[in-house]
Parts: structure tokens; C-alpha cells; sequence
């Protein structure tokens, strides 16, 4: 079900950026003791190898309406290379999507349960612009990590060692970079019942204990494109797909907005893995080609704030990212000038490097437009002002302060990059295509 195909005009560089923005300072202050509550376990899916063979007979139909699709895809976008495997069959039905039940932590930490080895589990957050598996190592000082689960091989007799040195940065508030250091080991990671072998991972020895101490999660889940994955670390989703436990190379995410202001341990959204779920989207999935591999990068052909009459174009041919690790909607930092001007926010509304608003005024606060595949996705300033209790913070904020270079270590330069964080995906459900390397989007139910 699709609503329509367009092509892409540039293929663009490929960044390395690795964004985490967490609005950890605004967050209430019992947050700290607020229980770290274990979810509820994912449904088993102990059918799947029945499902596979039952599949077979049915595999035709899909396999054609897929060729098709691959087919315009290879005609229109530049090929590149992958080993995503094309896997695609019927969902029987009645046979539903694994998935993974997320957690939401004030609209901005979007997180779920993994296992690693027989019994170890990990609460990770989920992030599409970064490829890399990391959670805490039982060798990382209480200092550093005494708040988090911590691996330890010792306990897993699936347990691979790698040794090799490992190291991560995420870019955050304040334009200060987040480092982390570890080294590499294999072990076999459960997600939504699913039981990937042999998966290499990060153990962290060292992080920031400033910016994980109030974290509601262990370690990050890497989602992007193995592009971008560091130490070639094979990412999750990929061995999940070599090793045909999902029936098709996508995954959806369907995230809850809640502004009471807590954090929602079990109800936050889902994380599918395999075929999208007609069932959470009105109408039909509208696609976009990606404009480059790594992220989930693609041109989004106008963005305007305000109705058509009367709006501003704040860009056209905008590269844009979809970033579920990014709290918040990243912009140039010229375009953040232009959006707090006609918003009427002053930089005496800035508090953490975010900008609050008067709650009573989002009412009146124009809406903003994203068209993406030559459908239009709006905002509305309900949708874009982040909420907790009494306290309303815009939406949009910017990695640059002016105050230095946004590049990599390739020299890219990464200030004209747009990151649609979790504020724009609340109204949405998007699924996310390794295989045909785009994205589909509709308003989820
Ligand atoms: C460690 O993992 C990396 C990435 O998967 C792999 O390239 C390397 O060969 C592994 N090394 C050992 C000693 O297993
Ligand atoms: C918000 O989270 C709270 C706490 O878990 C939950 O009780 C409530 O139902 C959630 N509200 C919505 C609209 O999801
Ligand atoms: C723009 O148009 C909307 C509705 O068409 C109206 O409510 C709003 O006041 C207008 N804004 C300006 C600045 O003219």
C-alpha cells in the first residue's frame, strides 16, 4: 500500500554526525527516583520457523509487487551496494509483526528491553542515526555506571570474546561532544522475542557519568545504515535480516506523545520489526527515497510555517533526517532565528539551550508543513510545543550556537542538515526500508 514514488535529484554526501539530544536538565527532579520499572515482556514468537515454511507457498505475490517496486527503484535512484537481503512474503494473517513495546520518558527518550546472552537484560534507547549496539560492561567503574545494568560475560555461557577497542561519540546539547570507550564482544541479542546469534556489541567501560546519571536507559540501539556504524560492526537490524528472522528488511516506529509530565514504562509506542501494521496508520504509506545512505537522510521538497496563504518557506530541498535518538526538530541555525521570530520566543526564553513558551499561547501558534514525497505531513503547535505540566518548550532547537564550525573529522559540513527528532514523528507512524533504502510515511491512528 503505497501512496506514491518519487525521485530523488541528489544524492548527497554522506555525514557522519551521531546525534543524542536529551533534555535531561528539564526533566523533573523525581525523575531520579522514579523506579526504574521493568516492562512488560514481548509477546514470544515462538511460531516463526512454522511461519517461515508456511510462507513459501504464499511468497509469489509478494515477491512480485517487491520485484516491481525494486525495479523502479533501480531505474530512478542509484543503485548501492548492500547485502540487505530482499525478503519478502505475505504476512499471514492473524500472524502479527514482532515488536517491541517502547517506554517514553517526556516525550524526548524513547527506549525499550533487550536481552543479551540467557538472562541479562538492558533497557535501550532506540536511535535511527546511529548503527551501534552499547551497553554498560560489567568492567565499567560504579562511578561511571552505578545506575545502569552492566554486562557481564562471565554470566553468558553464549558469551564470544572480541576484545577490540571501541569508541563513540554523539553530538548533544550544547554542542558538547559525548564520548564513550569500550571494546568489542559477541553474545546472542533477544529483541521482541527474536534471538539474533552471534551479534557483536559494544561493552562501555567509559562514559560521561554527567549526562547518563539521569538517562532512563542502559545502553543505545543502533538503527541507521551499516554505513555509519563504527569498528564495521555488523548493526543489529542486519543480522536480524541475514539470519531471516523478520520476513522483510523494514522496521516502523509508532511513537505515544504524553504531556503529564511522567515517564510511560510500557505504553510509549512500538518498535515493529518486519512488515509494517496497516493497522496503526490511516490511508497509505507515501515514500521517500533516501538522498544519501548512513542515516535516514532524504530531501524534504518545502518546509513553511504558517498556512499557505499567508506562510513562510523556511526551506526548500532541505536534507532532512529522521532521528528517533533526537528529542526535538534540529534546524540551521539561521532557519532556528527565523522560526523564534515568528513565534515571538527572544533569547530571554532560552533556558538549557532550549526555548520555552507561555503554554496559554501555543493555542493561537501557527502550524508548520513538511512536504515529503509530494504529500504534505503538518505540525501543529500542539504538536511541535513539548509539554511538561505547566512548563511548554518549543520544539525546535539547533546543534549550532554560532560559536564554531559544525563539521566531522571528513570535513563535512553538516549546519544545513535539518533532524527530525521524536516532536515530529508523534503525529506519524513511519516505516523505515533497508531493503529498497527509503522511507514511508502516514498519520498513525
Ligand atoms: C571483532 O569484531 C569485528 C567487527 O565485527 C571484526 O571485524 C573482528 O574480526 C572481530 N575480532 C575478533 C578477534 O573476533
Ligand atoms: C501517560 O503516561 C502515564 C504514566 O504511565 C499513563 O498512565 C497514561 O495513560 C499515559 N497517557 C497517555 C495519553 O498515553
Ligand atoms: C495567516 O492566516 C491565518 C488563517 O488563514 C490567520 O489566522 C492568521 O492571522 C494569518 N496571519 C497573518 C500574520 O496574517
Amino acid at each position: 500500500m503505497q501512496c506514491n514514488w518519487r525521485p530523488n535529484q541528489r544524492l548527497m554526501r554522506a555525514v557522519w554526525l551521531l546525534l543524542l539530544l536529551q533534555l535531561l536538565l528539564l526533566q523533573p527532579d523525581d525523575s531520579m527516583a522514579a523506579k526504574r520499572q521493568r516492562r512488560r515482556r514481548p509477546k514470544a514468537h515462538q511460531v516463526q520457523l512454522e511461519r517461515h515454511n508456511r510462507e513459501h507457498h504464499e511468497k509469489s505475490l509478494g515477491d512480485l509487487q517487491y520485484e516491481m517496486m525494486a525495479l523502479r527503484t533501480k531505474l530512478k535512484v542509484k543503485p548501492s551496494q548492500s547485502s540487505v537481503a530482499h525478503v519478502q512474503a505475505l504476512r499471514p494473517s492473524g500472524v502479527s509483526t514482532p515488536r517491541v513495546q517502547l517506554g517514553n520518558a517526556y516525550n524526548t527518550e524513547y527506549f525499550g528491553t533487550i536481552q543479551i546472552g540467557s538472562k541479562q537484560k538492558f533497557k535501550v534507547l532506540f536511535d535511527t542515526a546511529s548503527s551501534n549496539l552499547w551497553v554498560p560492561s560489567r568492567r565499567c567503574p560504579a562511578s561511571k555506571c552505578s545506575s545502569m545494568q552492566r554486562y557481564d560475560s562471565s554470566l553468558s555461557s553464549s558469551y564470544q570474546a572480541n576484545g577490540t577497542a571501541f569508541s563513540i561519540q554523539y553530538a548533544s546539547r550544547n554542542n558538547q561532544d559525548t564520548i564513550l570507550e569500550g571494546f568489542l564482544s559477541t553474545d546472542t541479542v533477544t529483541i521482541a522475542g527474536l534471538s539474533i546469534r552471534g551479534q557483536t556489541f559494544a561493552e562501555i567501560t567509559s562514559l560521561p557519568p554527567a549526562v547518563f546519571s539521569r538517562a532512563n536507559f542502559d545502553g543505545i540501539f543502533g538503527l541507521g545504515f551499516r554505513e555509519i556504524a563504527i569498528g564495521d560492526v555488523t548493526p543489529p537490524m542486519y543480522t536480524l535480516i541475514e539470519q531471516q528472522l523478520i520476513t522483510q528488511p523494514t522496521f516502523s516506529i509508532y511513537l505515544n506523545r504524553n504531556n503529564t509530565g511522567t515517564i510511560d514504562a510500557t505504553s510509549g509506542g512500538k518498535l515493529l520489526l518486519g512488515p509494517s501494521d496497516p493497522t496503526l496508520y490511516t490511508g497509505c504509506l507515501t515514500y521517500v527515497p533516501l538522498s544519501a545512505v548512513g542515516y535516514w537522510q532524504f530531501t524534504t521538497a518545502s518546509i513553511q510555517l504558517g498556512g499557505e496563504q499567508n506562510g513562510t518557506t523556511l526551506c526548500s530541498d532541505c536534507e532532512t533526517i529522521i532521528d528517533v535518538g533526537t528529542s526535538l526538530i534540529v534546524t540551521p541555525l539561521p532557519v532556528l532565528r527565523q522560526i523564534n521570530g515568528l513565534l515571538g520566543i527572544t533569547e530571554a526564553d532560552k533556558r538549557d539551550g532550549v526555548y520555552t513558551i507561555p503554554c496559554s499561547r501555543v493555542a493561537s501558534l501557527p502550524s508548520i508543513t513538511f512536504n515529503i514525497g509530494r504529500t504534505d505531513f503538518t505540525l501543529s503547535a500542539a504538536n511541535y510545543v513539548v509539554q511538561y505540566q505547566s512548563t511548554c518548550v518549543s520544539g525546535f532547537t539547533s546543534l549550532d550556537d554560532g560559536s564554531s564550525e559544525l563539521s566531522d573529522d571528513r570535513g563535512t559540513d553538516y549546519s544545513n542538515l535539518w533532524v527530525l527528532g521524536d516532536v515530529f514523528m508523534g503525529p506519524f507512524y513511519l516505516e523505515f526500508d533497508l531493503g529498497y533504502k527509503r522511507i514511508g510515511i502516514a498519520p498513525k491512528i
